[in-house]
């Protein structure tokens, strides 16, 4: 590999990338499933828009947009009743798709309609569609997309960096061997699965010598797998190892306030009926927790005060310029009203008017 000066094609500004203030359309992270219950109401705000939760009757969650179309009062005030929520200022009801469905104080309902966002549960979390029709499946491992899983919650980190830079960490192979010390050559080819997913494949057999591979080494001979895949830059999965062992995590992550990271890490595991591969899924679960939480121990002293610049690539961090370059590509959308951003050729990203980041403000946050 190259190490002198590169001839990459990465020429450009970022308009995604990076962006505080932009996102892509797409499915995102909402709360764990277990925390909306039949017949509750709760409010959210996501990606900076103010949002109601609640779980129908019929075990389906819906999404509205939180403020009466009536006078404005917040629906999460309201309360459940059948499929329906009922605003609680004049009470107003409202179907899951967001149609006034009843006025106490009239024959028929008003023509109004409050806005209802696609929703769907999986890996134990409710995921919102943040346009219209969503447009493919909820994030998923290509090689895992129709496997069920076994899963446990890991932490979730509210971190002082962008989701992306928090997921080019995954494939910044450099920092592999100085952060983490697993004095090993990384080499990833990547597959551009559709427009709002990529992955990296690791094609290079890992040295002996890493913490990793001596942790499973044991175990079995063939070549280790390590590759990553990621959803409009803000949802990766790492898959480590083969067969019974292997470890994946997904780092299901949305864009919070100034810029900072919402991250919420879940670790899976294929589900196997019998009784060793149930046990065996309940040491891999614990094992894959261990791996992650000692490399986001090293990575969080630099994700915290990272003004990350895309300044002077060299060949080595050629996946971080494809992962960058695949997102530019994709919709995007503002935050807080997720609106179409629609980004001119030649906009100037003035970094001075971007809302700052505080320092030294992340958090693990245990709930
Ligand atoms: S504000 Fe909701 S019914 Fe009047
Ligand atoms: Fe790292």
């Amino acid at each position: 590999m190259n190490i002198n000066n590169h001839s990459l094609n990465y020429s450009k500004k970022p308009k995604i990338f990076n962006h505080p203030e932009r996102f892509v359309e797409g499915w995102y992270w909402v709360i764990p499933s277990q925390k909306i219950s039949v017949g509750e109401v709760k409010p959210l705000s996501i990606l900076g828009r103010e949002l109601v939760i609640y779980r129908g009757e019929d075990q389906q969650v819906v999404i509205l947009d939180a403020f009466c179309p009536h006078f404005g009062a917040h629906l999460g005030e309201g309360t459940v009743e059948g499929n329906e929520l009922r605003c609680f200022f004049h009470h107003w009801k409202f179907d899951s798709a967001g149609f006034c469905v009843e006025v106490p104080c009239l024959e028929e309902p008003a023509k109004v309609r409050t806005k209802s966002w696609p929703t769907a549960e999986k890996y134990g979390l409710v995921w919102v569609w943040t346009g219209e029709t969503p447009q493919h499946s909820l994030p998923f491992i290509p090689e895992l997309e129709l496997d069920e899983f076994d899963t446990t919650f890991g932490k979730r980190l509210i971190i002082n960096c962008h989701p992306n830079i928090f997921m080019i960490n995954a494939i910044d192979t450099q920092h592999f061997n100085t952060v983490h010390k697993l004095l090993s050559e990384f080499n990833f080819a990547k597959q551009e699965i559709n427009e709002n997913s990529i992955t990296f494949t690791n094609t290079t057999d890992e040295s002996p010598d890493s913490f990793l591979i001596k942790l499973i080494r044991p175990l079995y001979k063939k070549p280790v797998n390590f590759s990553l895949c990621y959803w409009y830059g803000m949802t990766g999965f790492i898959t480590i190892g083969i067969g019974i062992l292997q470890f994946n995590i997904m780092f299901a992550s949305r864009l919070s306030e100034a810029g900072k990271a919402d991250i919420q890490t879940i670790f899976l595991a294929k589900k196997r009926q019998s009784i060793l591969g149930k046990l065996s899924n309940i040491l891999i679960l614990w094992l894959s927790q261990f791996v992650i939480e000692y490399f986001i121990r090293n990575d969080a002293k630099i994700l915290r005060t990272i003004q990350f610049k895309l300044k002077s690539p060299i060949d080595f961090d050629q996946a971080i310029i494809d992962f960058v370059n695949h997102l530019e590509n994709q919709k995007a959308l503002k935050w807080e009203n997720w609106y179409l951003d629609r980004i001119r050729d030649g906009e100037l990203d003035d970094v001075e008017k971007r809302p700052k980041r505080e320092k030294w403000h992340d958090e693990l946050v245990n709930d």
